[in-house]
């Protein structure tokens, strides 16, 4: 272990916060002491801190929690037990030192924090969403309404916002796009701060934007579902920007309001029959990742806007988005590529007795344009809310079979492939070639909400991974992509697998 990761001198809550202050400070500045210290009480992943460095603060920890003279709870095999995931989990310098301080002197369940988590989680989430919806500008209205739209998008650098962009520009009902982004070596667009007032746009852009604007796609978004909520501050803050704006245009009405939101926002959904396509506002049903808690919370800023405000807007609850019908392109390091990566090494796939709807993305972004255009022409209701998802599911193991075959795995029983997938993660070595174990509690939940005997009062579940049913009728009727779909077959996994192989997936 390097210097910076010996144990402290004594085993009282000052040292253990010296410790974790070293270490932090150490792994994320790579010990370049010119840096300015991390921020205490910030999110260590707004502070830039990527997931290998969380790696590392994790085993600094559990090495020095097993020279400790005593531990209240003795673990048998400490650095093991310590979970993958624990910086996430307790992503402040506070709440690492208060998981060392639990180990050492009380017990194991009060320092994984599991039983009040979900309290706590709940208020934090109501607690962003009071902090982040006062005061919303009231709309003055100015002009008379035209026939093309101008818009303004956010996060046209990802997967989804590359297809919106590409779109909106052979739109010939579209009359002008500002592209609003981080400030990005590769694209050079609208670079906007996320985090100040009007987005720190210089007056007289903004002014040009206040005066057309007549819809914002508010995309983008940290896609991580390892983070905790406090980690989404900044794309919370930036959803409100965005809200500020459409309220401060100087048109006949607000800019219309659209968020690609997430079915994460409605995981727990425990309901005989398929989630429907209106408001449900229990944070309950999205506590699990602090990604699906934080699309909670900005529906809730939008929901305070429209019935405030007038906002007109529309949260498209979006499942599952596969690679394009074109070109089979599925970022590798996503989940479902990490599954045939792990099915290489140890010979087998999970098999699931029930669908998916995954929906390509370039039909996504076609459907949402489609929507906007839609919702342009209706004027009588605020708030809208569709699910987005392939109306066809499609058997989970028709789409499976195909990538087994090329990779000669065989299917078997999802338990069967999460029992090796948990044995491996026990071997500290099998992370780098085994990218899965990162996920490893996504793929916990999603397998044993997919096996588990559920209480549906007769009602049978379609999709897979522990994904809620949604209703659709709404997102087709507005959306002739939707409703046009054809269903995915073999031939798309043939496509993605290619592409992972040719993007260096596997080692053969
Ligand atoms: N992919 C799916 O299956 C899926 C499913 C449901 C909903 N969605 C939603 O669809 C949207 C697009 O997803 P995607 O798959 O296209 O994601 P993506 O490829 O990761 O793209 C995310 C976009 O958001 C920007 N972004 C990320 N973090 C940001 C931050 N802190 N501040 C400002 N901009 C930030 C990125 O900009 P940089 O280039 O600067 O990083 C990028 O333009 C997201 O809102 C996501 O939640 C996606």
């Amino acid at each position: 272990m390097a210097k910076w990761g010996e144990p402290p001198a004594t085993w009282d809550k000052a040292a253990l916060h010296s410790f974790i202050i070293r270490v932090v400070n150490s792994v994320l500045h790579d010990n370049d002491l010119e840096s300015s210290p991390i921020n205490e009480s910030q999110d260590l992943f707004e502070q830039g801190c990527n997931s290998l460095q969380a790696t590392y603060i994790r085993v600094a920890i559990a090495w020095t929690l097993c020279q400790a003279p005593t531990t209240k709870v003795q673990f048998k095999h400490l650095p093991t037990r310590v979970p993958q995931n624990l910086v996430y989990y307790h992503p402040t310098i506070p709440s690492l030192v208060a998981y060392m301080d639990a180990i050492l002197h009380s017990v194991e369940e009060e320092a994984a924090g599991e039983p009040d988590r979900s309290t706590r989680t709940t208020e934090n989430m109501h607690m962003l969403v009071e902090k982040y919806s006062q005061d919303y500008p009231t709309h003055h209205p100015i002009g008379t309404k035209g026939h093309s739209e101008i818009l303004l998008l956010t996060g046209s650098s990802g997967r989804l916002g590359t297809y919106l962009l590409q779109n909106l520009l052979c739109d010939d009902r579209v009359d002008r796009v500002f592209a609003v982004n981080r400030q990005s070596a590769k694209l050079r667009l609208v670079a906007v701060n996320i985090s100040e007032e009007d987005l720190g746009l210089d007056q007289e852009l903004l002014q040009e934007i206040c005066v057309s604007i007549t819809s914002i796609i508010q995309n983008a978004w940290r896609v991580d579902f390892n983070l905790s909520l406090s980690a989404f501050g900044s794309n919370i803050q930036f959803t409100r920007s965005g809200l500020n704006l459409a309220l401060k245009t100087q048109t006949p009405v607000p800019a219309q309001f659209i968020f690609t939101s997430s079915i994460g926002t409605v995981a727990n959904w425990a309901k005989p029959g398929p989630v429907p396509e209106a408001p449900l506002t229990d944070p309950g049903l999205a506590i699990g990742s602090g990604y699906s808690e934080s699309k909670w919370v900005s529906e809730q800023l939008i929901i305070a806007a429209a019935e405030q405000r007038g906002l007109k807007a529309t949260i498209l609850r979006i499942g599952q988005l596969a690679s394009s019908i074109q070109n089979g392109a599925w970022n590798t390091t996503d989940w479902l590529p990490l599954m045939p990566k792990s099915g290489a090494t140890f010979g087998v796939l999970p098999s699931f007795s029930r669908c998916v709807s995954w929906l390509p993305v370039d039909k996504a972004a076609q459907s949402i344009i489609e929507v906007m255009h839609g919702r342009a022409t209706e004027s009588r209701v605020d708030l809208t809310y569709l699910n987005v998802a392939h109306p066809h599911a499609v058997h989970w193991d028709l789409i499976l079979e195909s990538i087994a075959k090329t990779l000669h795995c065989e299917l078997v029983p999802s338990h069967e492939w999460m029992q090796r997938l948990n044995e491996s993660a026990d071997r500290p070595t099998d992370i780098e070639g085994n990218p899965a174990i990162k996920l490893l509690d996504f793929f916990r939940r999603a397998c044993a909400s997919s096996e588990g005997i559920e209480d549906n009062r007769g009602y049978e579940r379609k999709e897979a991974m522990g994904v809620p049913d949604l209703e659709t009728a709404g997102a087709r009727a507005r959306s002739e992509t939707l409703g046009q779909l054809r269903p995915l077959d073999q031939k798309d996994a043939d496509r993605w697998l290619a592409y992972w192989i040719n993007r260096g997936l596997f080692s053969f």
